[in-house]
């Protein structure tokens, strides 16, 4: 006969009730979220309407989603969960690139562009040049490697959330080393932005005390054949939200000096106007075991 309810055992009593749990990993799942959830409100002991609150919040977050919108990964982000989930797996690839979270606003199937190529069609911003290599983690250089690079326009808006102001792909190219693992490409200089807070995840921000706003940058993610996938970002070093940024994704290695210059003979030699910035990143990828 099963236990009846109680205070003192309640979570031993829900978690008796997966005696007949076949799958042993959905069980110790269970076992830890029921744990972990009793043990919450019965340190918050919440008053009917804060529970109920807390319903609303559940319900509006999942009312939020579609398509184009993701309030869960949004929660999960400006919580710090999803960095802590790509900081558990990604550790321990000694002298390789650090990851970041991959966000929402990865679009699949960016154009292909030549080395060098231009991803900015909207003409806002000051003209940026973004190049390094790709090696391995001993610096030998990977030759072929896919760069699919994204980031928001001078607004701080990437194209997806304006689809009636800018180009489609706007801020979006892919790119493929050469045979010294290099790569460069044309864009604008990133801006800070903040996450959408249009949704609920923006009125707990708000009631947190919270701003909402990321560092900027540009996001990469970098494959090889044989290699771990790499996500990332390049942030901007000097920017005001780099010790703040909303998701937590900032790393040390991660930041880079967007140089100004106005040197027009260098800016003629990349294709650019001057005055315009550069920035130098060097990816090393992890080989896979
Ligand atoms: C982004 O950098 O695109 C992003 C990441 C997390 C939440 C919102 C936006
Ligand atoms: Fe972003």
């Amino acid at each position: 006969m099963n236990r009846l309810f109680t205070e003192a055992d309640s979570a031993d009593i829900v978690v008796e009730r997966l005696a007949s749990c076949e799958d042993p990993r959905f069980r110790e799942v269970m076992e830890a979220a029921i744990r972990h959830l009793h043990a919450f409100v019965k340190e918050v002991e919440p008053t009917v309407e804060e529970w109920s609150r807390a319903i609303e919040f559940l319900t509006a977050t999942g009312q939020m989603c579609d398509d184009r919108r993701q309030e869960w990964v949004l929660a999960s982000d400006v919580l710090g969960v999803s960095m802590l989930m790509e900081t558990l797996n990604n550790r321990a690839q000694d002298g390789c690139t650090e990851a970041t979270v991959l966000g929402p606003f990865h679009v699949e199937g960016a154009p292909q562009l030549e080395p060098g190529g231009n991803i900015c069609r909207d003409g806002k911003g000051m003209p940026c040049h973004v190049s390094g290599r790709v090696t391995d983690s001993d610096g030998e250089p990977l030759a072929g490697a896919s760069l699919d690079v994204w980031q928001t326009n001078a607004d701080g808006y990437y194209d997806v959330q304006q689809p009636d102001l800018q180009p489609a792909m706007n801020l979006r190219g892919r790119f493929v080393t050469d045979p010294e693992g290099r790569y460069a490409f044309r864009t604008v200089k990133p801006v800070s932005y903040p996450v959408p807070t249009d949704g609920p995840v923006g009125d707990i921000l708000n009631r947190m005390g919270r701003h909402a706003w990321r560092p900027a940058h540009i996001h990469f993610i970098v494959t090889k054949p044989g290699y771990r996938r790499l996500v990332t970002h390049i942030f901007a070093h000097d920017d005001p939200y780099i010790d703040s940024d909303a998701v937590f994704g900032v790393k040390d290695s991660l930041l880079v000096e967007f140089r100004e210059q106005d040197d027009a003979a260098r800016a003629r030699e990349l294709g650019m106007e001057s005055p315009f910035c550069a920035a130098e990143f060097d990816i090393r990828l992890a080989r896979l075991p």
